[in-house]
């Protein structure tokens, strides 16, 4: 699975063209599937927080379509209900009011394990402060999801679909290594692995590059844009315009409100804008020798 490899020694080893040229021409760009019914329904959706003092409104009223395939930026300001939504979306959290339809199932009708079944299956979750398990290795983390749930596997399969998941996101050499023997890049792309070892329908990704500099945000992006390709939907709360740019289609909260739904219609391509620095860094490491 070279295709997701997208760390600086790949593009260096394959030099500018192979790389990116090969990813084009293997992974042809699949529009969001709008035959098929939504993967994601919101009706009207409200939470309110009780808290000691005063109720919390911190969703009002959201309404809104996600089709398979998508790749959705959630953005708004600190506060607007961006990680509300995403709970709700995910299933960590109900709404007090209004319809969510996962698939086609009413998340209501769902008690406490069939919700967490759900979860297990359909959602994979990237977190900005990437929640490793410290004492645990990179491999042990992405097999921890399909250790819990229903879906028993023996320990060797088990072990081979983490190894491979691993190895997507180009990790495969530091399997043995503990989360603070990785870079933050190195750690958050061992959460993507953990998040895709389930096959889910959807990753929800809140702030995933919150807490990484730019380039290495850029290669998280790069992953994410090599799973859309694929198919992969694809939910990510940003408050970076620069990062939105990555995905197709917009959502801007605010105070709990939907205010804007659109889509992207100049999208970047990660991979070009890290070959972009890398050839800057290149640059600038010949006139720093000069
Ligand atoms: N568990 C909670 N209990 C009470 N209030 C909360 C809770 N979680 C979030 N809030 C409040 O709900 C509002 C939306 O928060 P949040 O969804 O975290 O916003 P964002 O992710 O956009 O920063 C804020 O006013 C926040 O203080
Ligand atoms: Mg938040």
């Amino acid at each position: 699975m070279k295709w997701l490899s997208s760390t600086a020694r790949h593009y260096r080893a394959n030099g500018t063209q192979a790389g990116p040229a090969e990813t084009v021409a293997i992974a042809p760009q699949l529009a969001p599937d709008s035959a098929r019914a939504p993967l994601i329904e919101l009706d009207n959706l409200h939470k309110t927080y009780q808290t000691a003092d005063v109720p919390v409104h911190a969703v009002r009223g959201i309404s809104l379509k996600i089709r398979h395939a998508e790749f959705v930026a959630i953005m708004g300001a600190s506060g607007s209900g961006k990680s509300t939504l995403m709970n709700i979306l995910g299933c960590l959290d109900r709404p007090t009011e209004g319809r969510y339809l996962l698939d086609g199932v009413d998340v209501r009708t769902l008690d406490r394990d069939q919700l967490a079944d759900l979860r297990n299956r359909k959602l994979g979750f990237v977190f900005q402060g990437f929640n490793l398990l410290s004492r645990t290795t990179a491999l042990e983390n992405v097999e921890l999801p399909m250790l819990c749930g229903g879906q028993r596997r023996p320990a060797r399969e088990v072990r081979a679909r983490a190894m491979e998941r691993l190895a997507q996101v180009g990790l495969a050499d530091r399997a043995g290594h503990f989360p603070n023997q990785l870079s933050g890049g190195q750690q958050q792309r061992v959460a993507i692995a953990r998040a895709l070892v389930n096959e889910p329908e959807v990753i929800l990704a809140d702030e995933p590059t919150g807490n990484l500099d730019s380039k290495t945000s850029l290669e998280i992006m790069d992953i994410f844009q090599g799973l859309n390709d694929r198919g992969m939907t694809l939910i990510m709360v940003t408050h970076e315009l620069n990062i939105a740019r990555f995905c197709r289609r917009t959502l801007v909260v605010r105070d709990g409100h939907l205010v804007n739904d659109q889509p992207i219609l100049e999208r970047l391509r990660a991979t070009e804008q890290l070959r972009l620095v890398l050839a800057n860094e290149e640059e600038a490491q010949l006139t720093a020798r000069l």
